[in-house]
């Protein structure tokens, strides 16, 4: 049996963080499944692609070939890694992720990252939908005002110009179409633990979910 810990909750939650740094400490495989659809849209975009044209949106999932590989994410061995994470391609891909033929093609791409030992998988649908038999399943979350202060942290350190009020707008906005959604909308599902991280630092919360995890295992 290879161990699955789902860690679900709205953008810029904070649980890239906190499931890459699990993912370290257990010396486990990491499926940042947001990649995915962002890669989508970053395609769909290059391509023209209409974000309701169901056909088009399908045929070019499948054609897609990526890679995680050395902390670096290729699309067609062109390195997207800082590309994919644009505000733009983040409101693009929660648009794309709406299409259900896109999330069958990626159901199965997703589903390939679990191996031995075990993996972290952080999204949307990780407990819900693609590991629904997870091990361990945790909606991580924060208020949306706090979501916004560390998104603007983050850009900000990275040089990019940021208005915290149209951050906050955005992350309103994803979640509303991220929750409403008909295919797999972001839940948390009864057998999950709920992390508020709003006062927590990431070692705190990281700490947190191995604890879970510990618990679950012995
Ligand atoms: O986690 P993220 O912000 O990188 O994800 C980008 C978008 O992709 C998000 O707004 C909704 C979609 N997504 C999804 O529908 N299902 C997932 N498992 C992960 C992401």
């Amino acid at each position: 049996m290879i161990p699955v810990i789902a860690i679900d909750g709205p953008s810029a939650s904070g649980k890239g963080t906190v499931a890459q740094r699990v993912a370290e400490k257990l010396n486990f495989h990491y499926l940042d499944s947001g990649a995915l659809y962002r890669i989508v849209a970053l395609s769909a975009q290059f391509q023209g692609i209409g974000e309701t044209d169901e056909n088009k949106l399908n045929q070019l999932t499948k054609s897609l070939r990526i890679e995680f590989k050395e902390g670096k994410i290729l699309l067609n061995k062109q390195d997207v890694t800082e590309s994919i994470r644009s505000e733009e391609c983040g409101i693009l891909a929660s648009k794309i992720a709406a299409v259900k033929s896109v999330r069958d093609v990626l159901m199965n791409v997703q589903h390939q990252f679990k191996q031995h030992p075990g993996l972290v998988a952080d999204g949307r649908d990780m407990g819900s939908v693609v590991f629904p038999e997870s091990m361990l399943k945790i909606f991580l979350t924060a208020t949306p005002e706090i979501r916004a202060q560390r998104r603007y942290n983050q850009l900000i350190n990275k040089g990019i110009s940021a208005n915290i009020n149209d951050l906050l707008q955005d992350i309103l906005e994803r979640d509303r179409r991220d929750l409403t959604r008909k295919e797999s909308p972001l839940k948390q599902t009864p057998d999950a633990h709920f992390l508020d991280t709003s006062a927590l630092t990431i070692d705190q919360a990281v700490n947190q979910v191995i604890q879970w995890f510990s618990d679950v295992s012995n």
